[in-house]
């Protein structure tokens, strides 16, 4: 698997190789979740650039940031069967930044102003700045993003649309694990009892699914609350349903719409999020 540090070395290599290029920007400490994205875009491509890097911009609270997981040996291990199709990019806070770790300002209207915009001040100016950086550094055909974080996704379709990018938008479907957790590079800082009961988390979610159609909002975050709140160390940061497309929360569920629940909840000090699509008859 060839490794790349900076991106002059890596656009070198694509130049040589007149190739479709997919590519698949990640944050390391891969899982099962990456692993699928970097399947397709393998299907769908003749080169897969696989990015790792940790971006401290989109961190808004340093002990986060200090205590996310870092293994890039065992990250290879993982995308070993692929390694004959990918370029893994793999750069130092320079490559990314040549002026300095900071983030750019955008404007995403009501994209980033609640569920994760609104917990995580800056958060996706830092998203925007990185995902902005590597797609121009790479130049993909296609870039491959996971359902798992919807309103990240949605806020890079509008940045390729605004800045004309002309990359193809991919959203992959969110992997669980067995028992339902919405995988996650976080899950691996929860000791395993806790990583067992936060299913909790999308059994919650797929009572309210259930209940689709019977449910007013409000019962359905009392029950999400209570099922959550009700284990020791576990706390909601957020309850939502919003439009898929505009991302803002209603109040109310009408009829013959396509929602979107979105769900942030504390284990001890990790955060995990999660999210699924709710239809009303
Ligand atoms: P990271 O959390 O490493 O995720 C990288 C990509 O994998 C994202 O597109 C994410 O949505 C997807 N992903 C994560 N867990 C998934 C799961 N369980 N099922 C399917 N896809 C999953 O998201 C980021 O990194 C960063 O914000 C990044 C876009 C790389 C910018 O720094």
């Amino acid at each position: 698997m060839l490794v790349f540090r900076t991106a002059t070395a890596l656009k070198k290599q694509l130049l040589l190789q007149k190739k479709t290029v997919g590519l698949v920007p990640t944050m390391g400490a891969l899982h099962a979740g990456h692993v699928s994205l970097v399947e397709q875009a393998c299907k769908e491509n003749d080169l897969v650039i696989v990015s790792i890097y940790v971006n401290p911009t989109q961190f808004n609270v340093l002990e986060d940031l200090e205590n996310y997981p870092r293994n890039l040996d065992d990250d290879q291990k993982l995308l070993q069967p692929f390694s004959k199709k990918i370029f893994l990019y793999v750069p130092e806070n320079e490559d990314l930044y040549p002026n300095g770790v900071v983030s750019k300002t955008y404007d995403f209207g009501s994209l980033a102003m609640y569920m994760e915009g609104l917990s995580r001040p800056g958060h996706y100016n830092g998203v925007a700045t990185i995902v902005e950086a590597l797609l121009k550094n790479t130049s993909p055909a296609r870039a491959y993003f996971g359902e798992k974080d919807f309103q990240q996704l949605q806020i890079i379709r509008a940045l390729n649309t605004r800045l004309h990018l002309g990359v193809e938008i991919i959203e992959c479907p969110l992997i669980r694990e067995k028992n339902g957790l919405a995988m996650s590079s976080r899950n691996q800082l929860l000791p395993p009892h806790q990583r067992e009961a936060a299913s909790v988390i999308y059994k919650s979610l797929e009572v309210i699914l259930q209940k689709a159609n019977t449910w007013s909002l409000h019962e359905m975050k009392s029950f999400f609350v209570s099922e959550i709140e009700g284990l020791e160390g576990f706390r909601v940061d957020y309850f939502a349903i919003a439009s898929p497309s505009d991302l803002i929360p209603v109040e109310q569920l009408k009829p013959n719409q396509v929602y979107r629940v979105f769900v942030a909840v504390y284990v001890g000090k990790t955060r995990l999020i999660d999210t699924v699509e709710l239809k009303r008859i």
